[in-house]
């Protein structure tokens, strides 16, 4: 098969479009023929510093495509079955071979490059609101890196919730002017406005409720810092590629809480695979959007990585073998 793969970490500029051995089905496992390659954020932080633990490396979390092989004792796929898959890595390839656990049957008629697009960031959105996060209704929510894919799920699942209000963060005014149809109340462009100011005066001095920060680093600070009283934290990702180094100064005596949240710790359970499922029906009947940007060819991934580190991406970019 044809993949996009690397030989060492680095900018976008490492990938090699090349010929690779099949991937072997797992007796546990399928292998899909994929059909929509949904770059993640972690892929472009792992193209650029993860553990390439095979050789050359094929990098990517997340796509969907057709069952074409099905392990012995794999009992609920078969072959034809559409599926959007999740895995450590293998995704930017034409095949792929993943536990059939972290496999989900895509609807009749549904569109596969929406769901190729949904688990890991609208489970990862859902876990961090709603299962860490404790959103109530009502509640105030802030959104950092609202423009990315998990910021885009996360918007959209509080203002579903009944946020009273949807707070998200992006580096333009045109990247937040395209969050308004996902139920974003008011966007803070952190390039020219201070954060917690804007919490402040935007929230009457109450400030976030329940904060989901992807980002890290600096912008960890601001989220800590644009708490309420009773205030938590979803600290989700890495994105700024900064250090982690905070002051939690603040967070005892407002009862404030900042909980790590990993999906993939938890991808592999009853209670995550379920709810990805559902919320794959919710796209499947309209009730929640994907936003796909753009997508590229599989040979382009250079390019299509390159796109997205430019900033110019507001939810998924693609890639189609
Ligand atoms: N822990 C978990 O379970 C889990 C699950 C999913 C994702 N994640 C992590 O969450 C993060 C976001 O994932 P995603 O899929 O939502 O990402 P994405 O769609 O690629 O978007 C990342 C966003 O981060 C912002 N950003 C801020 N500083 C950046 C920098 N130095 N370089 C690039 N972008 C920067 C950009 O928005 P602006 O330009 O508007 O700032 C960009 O839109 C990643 O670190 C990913 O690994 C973790």
């Amino acid at each position: 098969m044809k993949a996009a793969v690397y030989y060492e970490n680095g900018g976008p500029d490492v990938f090699r479009y090349e010929d690779v051995p099949d991937p072997q089905v797992h007796p546990k496992g399928i292998v899909i023929r994929v059909e929509a390659v949904s770059i993640e954020g972690g892929d472009t932080l792992n193209r650029f510093r993860g553990a390439l633990v095979t050789k050359p490396h094929i990098v990517g979390y997340q796509a969907a495509g057709e069952v074409m092989e099905v392990g012995e004792e794999v009992t609920n796929l078969k072959v034809g079955d559409k599926v959007v898959t999740t895995g450590a890595h293998g995704s930017h390839a034409e095949l792929r071979a993943v536990a059939a656990r972290t496999a989900w049957k895509i609807p009749d008629g549904m569109n596969i490059l929406e769901a190729s697009a949904i688990p890991v960031p609208f489970g990862t959105a859902h876990d961090c609101l709603f299962e860490f996060g404790r959103m109530q209704k009502g509640e105030i929510v802030l959104v950092q890196a609202g423009a990315s894919g998990v910021g885009v799920a996360a918007i959209q699942l509080a203002a579903r919730a009944g946020a009273s209000m949807v707070l998200a963060t992006a580096s333009s005014d045109e990247r937040l002017d395209k969050l308004k149809a996902y139920g974003l109340t008011h966007g803070i462009n952190y390039a020219r406005d201070d954060v917690a100011a804007e919490v402040a005066r935007l929230t009457d001095k109450h400030m976030a409720d329940v904060i989901v920060d992807s980002v890290g680093g600096p912008t960890l600070q601001t989220s800590i810092l644009s708490l309420a009283y009773r205030g938590r934290v979803s600290m989700v990702g890495a994105a700024g590629r900064e250090p982690m180094k905070v002051d939690v100064g603040s967070m005892m005596g407002g009862n404030r809480s900042l909980s790590g949240v990993f999906l993939g710790a938890e991808i592999a359970t009853d209670r995550v695979h379920d709810n990805i499922q559902q919320l794959i029906q919710d796209v499947a009947d309209g009730q929640l959007k994907v936003l796909i940007d753009r997508t590229f060819p599989l040979k382009d991934a250079a390019a299509a990585h390159r796109y997205i580190e430019s900033r110019q991406a507001v939810g998924r970019v693609l890639l189609i073998p």
